[in-house]
C-alpha cells in the first residue's frame, strides 16, 4: 500500500510518559509539558488520566492539569477513564475525548484493572454510552496487542476480538498497543492486516513501546499497512506501572524525524518538540531517550559554540 501523505501524532508524554515516574511531578510542570506541546502543533494530546490515585498515585492531580492548561482550538485533549466514576471526572474536567483501556490478553487485564477482559467490557459499556449521550470522541485502547509480560504470545484472534468488542461499544477511534515493545515489523502488520478486517483502517492507531528497540521498524510496517495514527511521548519518557520492565513509548522527535524524512505531514514542529524534550528531561531528571532528540540539540549547541 502506498505510504500516506500525512499522519496524525497523537502526543502520550503527559500521560503514557509521565504515569510511570516515582517521584510526583508537579501539576505546573505537568501544565506547562501540555502548552508547549499544544504550541507545537500537535492535534491530540493525552493529557490525563482519571484511574484509582491507589493505582497509579502519579494521574492523582488530573483534574487540576485538565483546570490549568492553555486550549489550542482544534487540539484533541484525551484522557483516560476505566469506569463511570473516571468518566465523571472526564466530564467535569471538560476532556474532548475519554480513553477505555483494555487489553488482549486475560493476565494483563487482571493486572492492570482488576477484571476480566468480559467484565472489561461491561464496566466499559456505560462509559462509551455516557460519552455518547455528552459528545465525547471514545477511544479505545488494546493493550497487549502484540505480546504479553505475564502470558507471553498473544494471538491475532485475541485482539481481533477485543476491537470488534471496542466498535460494538461506538469508540471512534482504536489502538493496537505494543505494550512492552516485543513486536517486530512481521507481526505488527499480521494484526493490522487483521484488524482493519473488521475496524476502519483510517480509525486504527499504532501504540509502540520501544523497549527491544523495535518501534520506528514497527511504525514503518504499520504505514505500509495504511495506518495513518501514531502514538508517541516526547523524549521516549514512559513505561506502565503495570508491565514491569517495559520501556517507554517510541520517542516523538524520532517519529517526527523518520516522517519528515518520508516526506509525510504530520503538522507539527519537530525543532520545538527537541526543546520539549530538553525541558521535561531536565525537569524531572531523567535521561532524554530520543535518538534524533540528542542528536539535534548536540548539532544546536555546536552551532551556537561555533558562533561565539
Ligand atoms: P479496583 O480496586 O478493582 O476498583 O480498581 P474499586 O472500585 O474497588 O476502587 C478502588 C479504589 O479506587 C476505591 O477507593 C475507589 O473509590 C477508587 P477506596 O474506596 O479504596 O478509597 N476509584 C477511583 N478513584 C478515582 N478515579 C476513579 C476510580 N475508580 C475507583 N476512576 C480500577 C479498578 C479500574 C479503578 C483500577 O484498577 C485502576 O484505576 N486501574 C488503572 C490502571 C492504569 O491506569 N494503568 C495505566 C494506564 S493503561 C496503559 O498505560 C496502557 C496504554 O498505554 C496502552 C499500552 O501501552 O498498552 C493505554
Ligand atoms: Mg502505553
Amino acid at each position: 500500500m502506498a505510504l500516506p501523505k500525512q499522519v496524525k501524532i497523537v502526543e502520550v508524554g503527559p500521560r503514557d510518559g509521565l504515569q510511570n515516574e516515582k517521584e510526583f511531578v508537579p501539576t505546573a510542570t505537568k501544565i506547562e509539558l501540555i502548552n508547549r506541546l499544544s504550541a507545537a502543533g500537535f492535534r491530540n494530546v493525552e493529557a490525563a488520566s482519571f484511574v484509582s490515585p491507589k493505582w497509579v498515585p502519579q494521574m492523582a492531580d488530573g483534574a487540576d492539569v485538565m483546570a490549568g492548561i492553555e486550549r489550542r482550538a482544534g487540539t484533541i485533549y484525551s484522557v483516560l477513564t476505566p469506569n463511570l466514576r473516571g468518566f465523571e471526572g472526564a466530564l467535569a474536567a471538560r476532556a474532548d475525548e475519554i480513553v477505555i483501556f483494555g487489553a488482549a490478553s486475560e493476565a494483563f487485564s487482571q493486572k492492570n484493572i482488576n477484571c476480566s477482559i468480559a467484565e472489561s467490557i461491561e464496566r466499559f459499556a456505560p462509559v462509551a454510552a455516557a460519552a455518547k449521550e455528552h459528545k465525547l470522541r471514545i477511544r479505545g485502547s488494546v493493550s497487549c496487542a502484540l505480546g504479553c509480560p505475564y502470558q507471553g504470545e498473544v494471538p491475532v484472534a485475541s485482539v481481533v476480538d477485543v476491537v470488534e468488542r471496542f466498535a460494538a461499544l461506538g469508540c471512534d477511534e482504536i489502538d493496537i498497543a505494543d505494550t512492552i515493545g516485543v513486536g517486530t515489523p512481521k507481526r505488527t502488520r499480521e494484526v493490522f492486516e487483521a484488524v482493519t478486517q473488521v475496524f476502519p483502517r483510517e480509525h486504527l492507531s499504532g501504540h509502540f513501546h520501544d523497549t527491544y528497540g523495535q518501534a520506528l521498524a514497527n511504525i514503518y510496517a504499520a504505514l505500509l499497512e495504511g495506518v495513518e495514527i501514531f502514538h508517541a511521548s516526547v523524549a521516549g519518557l514512559g513505561g506502565c506501572p503495570y508491565a514491569k520492565g517495559a520501556t517507554g513509548n517510541v520517542a516523538t522527535e524520532d517519529v517526527l524525524y523518520l516522517m519528515n524524512g518520508l516526506g509525510i505531514e504530520t503538522g507539527i514542529d519537530l525543532a520545538q518538540v527537541v526543546d520539549i524534550g530538553d525541558f521535561i528531561s531536565n525537569a524531572i531528571g531523567r535521561a532524554n531517550v530520543s535518538r534524533a532528540g540528542k542528536a539535534l540539540l548536540a548539532k544546536a549547541r555546536s552551532e551556537a559554540n561555533t558562533c561565539v
